[in-house]
């Protein structure tokens, strides 16, 4: 027989796909080979204990993904194409998972948690609603979201931001993107931004890209100084200040409330714009008032799934003064016309239902274990400031970042120097920051984490570790 009933009982959602993916397997395993005659309807529908109906649409269904053929009067047969198929995709490389050596712990991502698992059941049952699957080969009516993404996206935001008018969302590909219409729109080319004088250097690819002049801020644990910031108001004349205000990456600061209003009443003296990064804010379980709350005629808040669930969605919501969305959606409609509706559909599903909420509150638990892990391995050895998903790990002496690099390499493991994430002409301080996320697993993470501290725990140029 073709298919058993054990091959469809482990499988969810409908039962009709449950078994066009089992006779997918068996075909794809050689059980069942190109030529041969399946089942009639009625047999299989017998053998498996559901309706005639059921294995007619199981029938449809391999049909229209290729991997049958019908012919009335003669019956059911496999077809050769399927293999072809599923090899292309079953060989497809996938960054970050199929890298065995080196090790990449440098750009800090989401920790992997079944989140393929979710999405692909999420894929099939978008692929299983023929409105959605219409609607996702059409562009998105402006701006760029149809309501159930509003209301998703007001959703997702008013975690951070509480009063959401949801006619100032707008969706985005991720937070770079957010960070590029936001200077498009309110810092023209040759303009002066502000930002952390130590931070996610992002900033400085896409102000470059747009011709903006980057100016940096000195920081203490809090961030951003308001002394300095004054002072590089009244020497550069700048239009927007770029910063976090919770877990900076990487220096790990948050701001307190006096903080974040002593930076607003800056920003109002000077009429800046601020855009406020908050894509590691789904680790604030009370989450104090963003700057978007405290300054709201001024401020962008920026969100996005990259470090929350992954990446490769590109997917994130800006919340934007009314007075810019007029420019920022223009700017956006010129780029993009509108983001992918597939990627949005995801991402609403998943904050709609509960899916995203499981997700972060995931993320949350796993790091904080992560960082414990971290801070095991590297007692006694370094001083490490780690918050959110990745640890800053100050380099006892003698090691410089450039030399450390080249020993953790050396090792298999890619971690990145202090100096990739330095603004203006601050020194690098000696460290590096370790990301504590991405493909591997937790006991994974504790491997490599070993192996950089002990990479540490002997001199340069040591042969010993
Ligand atoms: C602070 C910060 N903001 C924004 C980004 C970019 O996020 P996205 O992938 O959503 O563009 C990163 C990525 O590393 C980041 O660290």
């Amino acid at each position: 027989m073709t298919i058993q009933l054990s091959d469809i009982e482990s499988r969810s959602g409908p039962k009709y796909l449950a078994i066009t993916e089992a006779l997918s397997d068996s075909i794809r395993r050689g059980q069942i080979k190109p030529g041969e005659r399946l089942p009639t309807h009625r047999d299989l529908a017998d053998t498996l204990g559901v309706t005639v109906a059921t294995i007619t649409r199981a029938y449809k269904e391999a049909i229209s993904r290729g991997l049958i053929t019908g012919e009335v009067g003669r019956g059911s047969f496999v077809s050769g194409i399927p293999e072809e198929r599923n090899n292309l995709l079953e060989n497809f490389p996938c960054p970050g998972r199929d890298m065995e050596e080196p090790v990449d712990l440098g750009p800090v991502l989401a920790a992997q948690g079944g989140q393929d698992r979710i999405l692909s059941e999420t894929l099939k049952s978008i692929a299983d609603s023929p409105n959605l699957v219409r609607s996702i080969l059409n562009y998105i009516p402006q701006p760029g979201m149809l309501e159930p993404h509003q209301q998703a996206g007001g959703q997702w935001l008013s975690q951070w931001v509480p009063e959401i008018d949801p006619d100032r969302i707008l969706v985005t590909n991720g937070a770079q993107h957010a960070l590029g219409l936001s200077l498009l729109s309110a810092a023209g080319s040759g303009e002066v931004v502000l930002t952390e004088n130590m931070a996610w250097y992002g900033t400085k690819a896409v102000a470059s890209s747009f011709s903006v002049r980057v100016e940096s801020v000195d920081m203490d644990e809090e961030g951003l100084d308001p002394e300095a910031l004054d002072q590089a108001c009244a020497l550069h004349g700048p239009r927007m200040l770029f910063c976090s205000t919770n877990r900076q990456n990487p220096t790990t600061a948050t701001m307190s409330l006096a903080r974040r209003e002593a930076i607003v009443d800056i920003a109002r003296r000077y009429d800046l714009t601020i855009v406020e990064d908050g894509v590691f804010d789904f680790f604030e379980e009370s989450p104090l008032p963003a700057l978007a709350t405290l300054a709201p005629e001024r401020t962008i808040y920026i969100s996005s799934f990259s470090k929350c669930i992954g990446a490769g969605l590109r997917t994130g919501f800006m919340y934007i003064p009314e007075e810019l969305f007029p420019r920022v959606a223009g700017h956006n409609r010129a780029m993009l016309i509108c983001t992918p509706p597939l990627m949005l559909d995801i991402a609403s599903i998943w904050i709609m239902d509960g899916t995203a909420g499981r997700m972060v509150e995931w993320q949350r638990a796993e790091f904080a274990e992560r960082r414990k892990l971290a801070r095991e391995a590297f007692d006694g050895i370094a001083e490490i400031r780690s918050n959110a998903s990745w640890a800053w790990v100050e380099l006892p002496e003698p090691w410089t970042p450039g030399q450390f690099i080249a020993k953790a390499s050396a090792k298999g493991i890619n971690v990145w120097p202090s100096e990739r994430f330095i603004i203006g002409r601050t020194a690098a301080p000696p460290a590096v920051r370790v990301s504590l996320g991405g493909y591997g697993t937790r006991e994974d993470m504790a491997h490599n984490l070993q192996i950089l501290a002990d990479c540490m725990s002997s001199p340069p140029g040591s042969h010993i570790g």
